[in-house]
């Protein structure tokens, strides 16, 4: 399974979130057999996450009234979870939150509990993201507890690791990744999937890119601590490269070893250009 996330950050409105869809769903519909094995996961800005729900829903209760006929069962036979994941499992793409507070409740003004964004129909929810990290001064700290919250409310965290350029130009990039990844993780064990995306903060949005080799040369340390580390914790382990992705790059990345998915911003804002990424 490849997992390939569209981060669309403060951009969309309601009309282009419209747009986007009907874009992407055209696509999609086209293509349907490239996306049996892959999730597409996406990530809007939170007020747009009970929207699209509710527009991915009518499809949803078409795919529940035909388990429920076909099992000869009632919806009052069914569990939460078994609802849920009957929903949720038969849709095209999965919802995921940019971020998430690490408590359930309380005066936290301006924050979106984990537990919320599953109650809008989230599987996923990306942490840790540089531009948190940086602009919401959120050390690994921060980022493990709302690991923490985000296990506990059944979401799948996407957790964004990746060094600044001085780091790489020193060359400490590997010692530090695995020191985030370390920070990030303290404690939190229980994943179904663990995903980890490498983001060198230097490519993000700058059209700025690793070379492969350079990729490769991280994706090859997290899989060993995937492996040596993180082995028990996680069901599945899974590594995203993030970071000026476009359509014309992400065929090589993916084909890149041990690479078993992409996060991409701006080129996930236009249906097209992410559909088509997504079809590399
Ligand atoms: P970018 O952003 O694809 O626009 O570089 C990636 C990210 O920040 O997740």
């Amino acid at each position: 399974m490849k997992i390939i996330a569209a981060n669309w950050k403060m951009n969309h409105s309601f009309d282009e979130c419209d747009e986007w869809l009907d874009g992407f769903f055209e696509g999609y519909a086209k293509n349907i057999n490239q996306f049996q094995d892959k999730n597409i996961v996406v990530c809007p800005p939170h007020i747009l996450l009970d929207y699209i729900d509710s527009e991915l829903m009518e499809d949803s209760m078409k795919h529940l009234d035909a388990v429920m006929k076909k099992q000869d069962r009632k919806l009052e036979d069914f569990s939460e979870e078994e609802l849920n994941e009957i929903i949720l499992g038969s849709r095209p793409i999965k919802l995921g939150g940019q971020d998430c507070h690490d408590k359930k409740s309380g005066s936290y003004t301006g924050s979106v509990s984990a537990d919320m964004l599953a109650k809008v129909g989230c599987e996923y929810v990306i942490l840790g993201h540089s531009e948190r990290r940086e602009g919401c001064f959120e050390t690994s700290e921060v980022v493990s507890r709302k690991i923490a919250a985000a296990l506990e409310a059944k979401l799948t965290p996407i957790i964004c690791v990746g060094e600044s350029k001085e780091i790489r130009e020193k060359k400490e990039h590997l010692a530090f990744i695995e020191k985030q990844i370390e920070e990030t993780l303290a404690q939190n064990s229980g994943f179904e999937k663990l995903v980890i995306a490498y983001e060198p903060i230097w490519a993000i949005g700058t059209g700025l890119v690793p070379t492969d080799e350079e990729i490769a040369q991280v994706a090859n340390l997290v899989k060993k601590l995937f492996e040596t580390k993180y082995n028990d914790i996680a069901k599945e382990h899974y590594l995203l490269y993030g970071g000026s992705v476009k359509e014309s790059n992400s065929k090589s990345i993916m084909a890149i070893n041990n690479i078993d998915g992409l996060l991409v911003g701006g080129a996930s804002l236009k249906a097209g250009e992410f559909l088509n990424i997504c079809l590399s």
